[in-house]
């Protein structure tokens, strides 16, 4: 497949793009950020957020499929994340919608539904089917995102996986990682799946890897095809406990459930 990666520069992009590449696709980078060096293949600079900018690179070359990445991966005011999550996923949708592209992968984020409790989730899992509950201005925008995607999905017949991540880390580095980690590898390999399954529709899995101690249900990520190798707990011996530990496991967004990110969504003069 020839892909298109927003915000390949970033953490995840510089890994999965190699891993993309290794497993026989041509993958061509984007992001506001000019192409890392070393790095090597087509890239684009510009802002997703500028949709005529967007659409200049489907009308360039053809693509089958958008991996989208490009955001900013943490908490800010409410205008700031719908503009990094929810205008990006618009102006990549509707090119796409333009230009016949049939496949979007969407890197969203636990913090879609990080306001949960896990105290008394059947299993100790939380399922995909649960309600949007985001327990930040960043998981509004991924909800928002989501809600695009499956809009886009429903009237243009598009395919649109939502991938909504845990702790993507070489390593886990905290307890509350031992159930939220995703894996490098397992990365590349949910982003593969989220490609490659067929006709998914609107669809939503769990980016964490294969973790004894999962918080989340991994059943509908392996129902589209994605088969996580790894598991935290091999790194269980090196993760020191820490003095929040208890306060992160009580919401399944973990710290960002927390009074520290509550603020009012607009700033006032
Ligand atoms: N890293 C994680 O553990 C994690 C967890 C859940 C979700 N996610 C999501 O995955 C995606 C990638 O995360 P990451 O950890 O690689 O973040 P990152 O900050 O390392 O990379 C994001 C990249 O996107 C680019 N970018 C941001 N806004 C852009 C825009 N408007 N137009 C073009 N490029 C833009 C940045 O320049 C950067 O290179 C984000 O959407 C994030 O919310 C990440």
């Amino acid at each position: 497949m020839k892909i298109l990666v927003t915000g390949a520069a970033g953490s995840i992009g510089r890994v999965i793009s190699p891993g993309l590449t290794e497993l026989g696709h041509t993958v061509v980078g984007l992001d506001r950020v000019p192409q890392p060096d070393g790095e090597g293949g087509r890239w684009y600079t510009l802002d997703c957020t500028d949709p005529d900018a967007v659409a200049a690179v489907f009308d360039d070359q053809s693509f089958d499929a958008v991996v989208h990445l490009a955001g900013h991966p943490d908490e800010a005011s409410l205008p700031d994340s719908l503009s990094s999550h929810v205008i990006t996923t618009a102006a990549l949708l509707d090119a796409m919608r333009d230009h016949d592209v049939p496949r979007f992968v969407y890197a969203s984020s636990n913090h879609a539904v990080g306001r949960t409790p896990r105290s008394g989730l059947p299993d100790d899992l939380l399922s995909v089917d649960t309600r949007p509950r985001p327990d930040t201005f960043y998981g509004v925008g991924k909800v928002a995102a989501e809600a695009v995607m499956s809009l886009y999905a429903d009237r243009y017949a598009l395919d649109a996986v939502s991938c909504r991540i845990g702790s993507f880390l070489e390593r886990p580095e905290t307890v509350r990682h031992l159930s939220t980690w995703l894996s490098h590898d397992d990365c590349t390999r949910m982003v593969e799946a989220a490609l490659t399954t067929p006709a998914p529709g609107f669809a939503v899995l769990y980016g964490i890897s294969a973790n004894t101690r999962a918080w989340w249900d991994l059943e509908p990520g392996r129902a589209l095809g994605y088969d996580p190798q790894d598991d935290a707990e091999e790194h269980a011996g090196s993760v020191a406990p820490g003095p929040h530990d208890e306060a992160e496991a009580a919401h399944v967004g973990g710290p960002f459930a927390g009074a520290v990110f509550e603020r009012p969504a607009l700033d006032r003069a």
